[in-house]
C-alpha cells in the first residue's frame, strides 16, 4: 500500500556508533542488521515508501557504504541471478529500488548528536515538512506507523511526534513528552525532556523513533548548545519548536521493536520470524519442540 502524501522526504540518521551490537557493528552500520532476511533499514524505508515519501535523506557516519549500496544497481548479482533465470529473486533485488523513489546521503562528520544529524540534512530537505526514521526502531503497523503520522500531519499542519507509553524505570531511555489532550490519541505538547530521571519525568509517554517536522526546526537544532550525553539533542530543538508553533504527540497504532537493544532485536527476530512466509510455519514448530526451563 503506498498513499499519496505532501510528506515527500524522509531523514534516515545512520551515523551512530551502535556499541551495543559490538562486534557486529565493528564495519556495518547497525541499520544493517537483518531482521530474518530484510535489513532494518530497509523496513524503515519501505515505510516512508508506503507514507508517500519518495526522497530518502540518510545521514551516514564512518562505514557508510553498506547502506549505499544497498539501494544501488549491483551489476554483477543481478547479471548472474538473470543468467540462472532466477526472476522472482531478481525482482526482489529490484524492488528495494523503485523507479519513483530517489536517495540522497550526506555525511555526518562527527558524532556530535541526533540533532545534529538531522541538521546535517537540511540543504537537502530545504523548507519542506520532512518525516525523520531512527531505523532501529522496528515498526509494525497497519497502516504503516509513519503513513499514519503523515495524516494526522495533513489534519493538523504541525509536527506530529510518534509517542508510546513506557515503564517508569524506563523514562530515563527516552524523550519524554507532556500536555494536553487533543483528541483520540493526540497530545497537545506543552513539555518535551530528554532521558529524565523517574522522579523528575512529567508523564511515562516516551517519543519513539519517528518524527513529522517542519522545516522550522533546523533554525532551532542550529541554535542549541550540547545537552544530555553531551550531544546536541533533537528533543531540545523540538522543546524550542513548542513555543513557536503547535506540536503535537501521537499515540501510533501498532509495535515497537527497540532494535537498538538485543532484548528488542531478538524480540522483533521472533516475532517477523513466526509470520515469515517461507520460513513461519517452520520456525513455529521448531519453537514448540525447544525443551525451555
Ligand atoms: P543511539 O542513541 O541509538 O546511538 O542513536 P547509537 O550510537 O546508534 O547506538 P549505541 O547506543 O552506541 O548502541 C539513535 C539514532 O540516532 C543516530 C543513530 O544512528 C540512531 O539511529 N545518530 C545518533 C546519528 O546519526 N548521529 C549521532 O551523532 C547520534
Amino acid at each position: 500500500m503506498t498513499r499519496k502524501s505532501i510528506l515527500q522526504k524522509a531523514v534516515f540518521p545512520v551515523a551512530g556508533l551502535g556499541t551495543r551490537f559490538l562486534p557486529a557493528t565493528k564495519a556495518q552500520p547497525k541499520e544493517m542488521l537483518p531482521v530474518v532476511d530484510k535489513p532494518l533499514i530497509q523496513y524503515a524505508v519501505e515505510e516512508a515508501y508506503a507514507a508517500g515519501v519518495r526522497h530518502m535523506i540518510f545521514v551516514n557516519g564512518r562505514n557508510k557504504r553498506a547502506i549505499e549500496d544497498h539501494f544501488d544497481t549491483a551489476y554483477e548479482l543481478e547479471h548472474e541471478l538473470e543468467l540462472a533465470g532466477k526472476k522472482e529473486l531478481l525482482a526482489l533485488v529490484h524492488s528495494l529500488m523503485p523507479a519513483d523513489m530517489v536517495c540522497s546521503y550526506v555525511r555526518q562528520p562527527r558524532m556530535l548528536g541526533l540533532g545534529h544529524a538531522v541538521l546535517c540534512a537540511r540543504h537537502l530537505v530545504g523548507n519542506d515538512p520532512f518525516a525523520v526514521l531512527l531505523a532501529d526502531d522496528l515498526m509494525m503497523g497497519e497502516p504503516p506507523v509513519l503513513a499514519q503520522m503523515a495524516e494526522q500531519f495533513e489534519q493538523l499542519q504541525a509536527s506530529v511526534l510518534a509517542v508510546q507509553e513506557v515503564p517508569l524505570d524506563q523514562v530515563k531511555r527516552y524523550g519524554i513528552v507532556a500536555g494536553d489532550s487533543a483528541g483520540e490519541r493526540l497530545t497537545k505538547v506543552n513539555q518535551i525532556i530528554e532521558k529524565p530521571s523517574p522522579d523528575k519525568t512529567p508523564s511515562r509517554i516516551g517519543v519513539a523513533g519517528r518524527y513529522v517536522l517542519t522545516p522550522a526546526i533546523f533554525d532551532l537544532i542550529a541554535r542549541q548548545k550540547s545537552g544530555v550525553g553531551g550531544e546536541i539533542q533533537l528533543t531540545d530543538a523540538i522543546a524550542d519548536l513548542t513555543q513557536q508553533e503547535s506540536v503535537y504527540a501521537y499515540q501510533y497504532k501498532g509495535k515497537r521493536y527497540d532494535c537498538g537493544s538485543k532484548e528488542g532485536f531478538l524480540e522483533a527476530t521472533v516475532e517477523l520470524a513466526l509470520k515469515h512466509p517461507q520460513v513461519g510455519a517452520y520456525f513455529r514448530d521448531y519453537l514448540k519442540g525447544l525443551k525451555i526451563d
